[in-house]
């Protein structure tokens, strides 16, 4: 088959988890290593979170690679009061037994971008500030990224950061801004479509019979779905596994291209993504942007994925 190769660049995080779980099930995707960024947690949380997932599934063959500490220009802000002081908080992760890659998760992306036959898709669901210095510093490699497809922002909906602006790209705007203004195609998986994309509280079950890694994603939604199921959502949404759906199967996901604009100076507004949903404005369509999903079908993928690791698919072959 001819897979797609993939960076993930990612915060775990329990929907960052859930992304990996199925992003490292899927028979589509080569997935050539993950970065970390500081985001849910800080750095050096985060990256062990990565590492104890590889551990859990079975996949010590997946290179993890450690990213920046901070933001470009602002300060660290992390989300403990939804992912935990571990960052991961709820389920038990082993110790991972595989240390980190020794170059810098910058450093590697780059190495992996060179290598790589075919250009590759770059698949960020934290903080953006590990891409924005990639491009900034490998400019000769941004012919080899054939897509970034982020989760972030919010062009419609409401928003999980501060004010108006979305978590992710309100902790590094001016990363976000390099990204977006880079040329390279984006698709951004934002609020309006990852906060519908849920597991259903009455769904966890489900997950719990699908084996062990369908328990884990039970426990992941337990933990962070507390708050949401406190505020009446209508379920655990999992934000960063749409990227990895939407690459698995677009027909998942309804998107309309539009210019997207990051805010780097509003009070309020600071981080928000700023979208021409109707393109009104004349400025050129840098992203394809979700707007809704098929849930139900997004759960079945996801079962199938955790079903699939008791067969021993997405183990390391
Ligand atoms: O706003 C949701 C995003 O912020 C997700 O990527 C979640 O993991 C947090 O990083
Ligand atoms: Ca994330």
């Amino acid at each position: 088959m001819n897979k797609i190769p993939i960076l993930m660049d990612c915060d775990p995080g329990h929907d960052d988890a859930i992304a990996i779980i199925l992003a490292l099930s899927s028979e589509k995707l080569n997935v050539l290593g993950i970065t970390t960024a500081c985001g849910n947690q800080t750095i050096e949380k985060t990256t062990k979170n990565a590492q104890g997932i590889c551990e859990f599934l079975g996949r010590r063959d997946v290179p993890v690679a450690k990213g920046r500490r901070a933001p470009l220009l602002t300060p660290v802000y992390t989300a403990g009061i939804a992912h935990g002081e571990s960052g991961l908080d709820g389920p038990q992760l082993p110790e991972p037994a595989v240390p980190l890659q020794e170059e810098s998760a910058v450093v590697f992306m780059a190495r992996k971008l060179e290598e790589s036959r075919k250009p590759v898709t770059l698949v960020p669901t934290g903080p953006l500030t590990n891409i924005a210095v990639l491009l900034l510093c490998y400019p000769h490699l941004i012919q080899k990224i054939d897509r970034i497809v982020l989760m972030g922002g919010s062009v419609v909906s409401g928003c999980s950061g501060r004010g108006a602006s979305e978590f992710n790209i309100m902790v590094d705007p001016y990363a976000a801004d390099i990204v977006f203004t880079s040329g390279i195609p984006i698709v951004m998986m934002g609020l309006d479509v990852t906060n519908f994309t849920t597991i259903g509280f009455d769904e966890k079950e489900k997950f719990r019979r699908a084996g062990r890694v369908g328990a884990l994603v039970a426990d992941l939604a337990d933990y962070f779905g507390r708050g949401f199921e406190m505020v009446g959502w209508c379920g655990v949404p999992v934000h960063d596994a749409c990227t990895i759906a939407y690459l698995i199967d677009p027909t998942l996901f309804t998107m309309r291209e539009m210019n997207v604009r990051i805010d780097l100076s509003g009070e309020f507004t600071m981080g928000s993504t700023v979208g021409d949903s109707y393109g009104v404005e004349g400025h050129e369509a840098n992203a394809l942007v979700g707007l809704a999903s098929d849930r139900e079908r997004f759960v079945e993928l996801l079962l199938g994925a955790c079903a699939g690791y008791e067969k021993g698919e997405g183990c390391n072959e």
